[in-house]
C-alpha cells in the first residue's frame, strides 16, 4: 500500500492524499460479497446503496446478485474513479457519489451495504448512528467486518461468517474471519 500511496501523493501533488483503500478488497467487504453470492435474494431486484465503497467490490457483488440499481458512496475521489472502472470491467453500471453522506438523510434505497467501516474511531463514531437512521427508515442493512477495533458489536446481529483471503500488505494474516451483521433497530 505504501508505494502506491507515495505515487498518489506525487501524482496529485497532495501530501495529505488519503491512503489508497480503494486498491484492496477488505475483509469486511469480502464477507458481504460472500454473503450476497450465497443469498442473492437479499438484493435481487432491489435498489442497493453501498457505503464506503472503496474499490466497489461490494457494489459489484450486489450487481452480480441481481440488484436493480446500485449507488456507491466514498469520500475519496480516487475511489470514485476506481469504482466506475471496476464496475465497467465487470460489465456493470454503478452510480457513484464522491461525497460524505453520513450527515444526510437515509438514501432512496431498499438495502444499504457497508464493508469494513469500523477501522478508525472518527468514521466509526458516525457510521452506526447513520445506519441506525437507515434501519429506522425501514431500509435493510448488511455490514461486514473482520473484527476491527471499533466494531459496535452490541448494536449488531451476526448472520454469517466466512473465511476470507486478504493480504499481508494490509493485515497481520493473509486469512481473516469476516462476519456479516444486520443492525439492530434502535
Ligand atoms: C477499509 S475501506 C473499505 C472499502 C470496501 N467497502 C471494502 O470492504 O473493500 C473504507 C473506505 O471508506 C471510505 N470512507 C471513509 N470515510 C468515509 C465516509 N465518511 N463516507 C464514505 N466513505 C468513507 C474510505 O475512503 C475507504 O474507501
Amino acid at each position: 500500500m505504501l508505494p502506491l500511496w507515495g505515487a498518489i501523493q506525487l501524482e496529485s501533488g497532495d501530501a495529505d492524499a488519503p491512503l489508497p483503500y480503494w486498491a484492496f478488497a477488505w475483509g469486511g467487504g469480502l464477507a458481504v460479497a460472500h454473503y450476497l453470492r450465497e443469498h442473492p435474494e437479499a438484493v435481487t431486484g432491489r435498489r442497493v446503496f453501498d457505503l464506503a465503497s472503496g474499490s466497489g467490490l461490494v457494489a459489484i457483488a450486489a450487481m452480480n446478485a441481481g440488484a436493480s440499481t446500485v449507488t456507491a458512496a466514498d469520500i475519496d475521489p480516487f475511489a470514485a474513479v476506481a469504482i466506475g472502472l471496476n464496475a465497467r470491467a465487470n460489465g456493470h453500471r454503478i452510480t457513484v457519489l464522491a461525497r460524505d453522506v453520513l450527515d444526510e438523510a437515509p438514501p432512496d434505497a431498499d438495502v444499504v451495504l457497508a464493508g469494513d467501516c469500523w477501522y478508525e474511531a472518527g468514521l466509526a463514531d458516525r457510521v452506526l448512528p447513520w445506519l441506525q437512521r437507515v434501519r429506522a427508515a425501514g431500509i435493510d442493512v448488511l455490514v461486514g467486518d473482520p473484527g476491527r477495533r471499533y466494531l459496535p458489536a452490541a448494536s449488531l446481529v451476526e448472520i454469517a461468517t466466512y473465511e476470507v483471503r486478504t493480504t499481508t500488505e494490509l493485515e497481520d494474516l493473509a486469512h481473516k474471519t469476516g462476519h456479516v451483521y444486520t443492525v439492530r433497530v434502535p
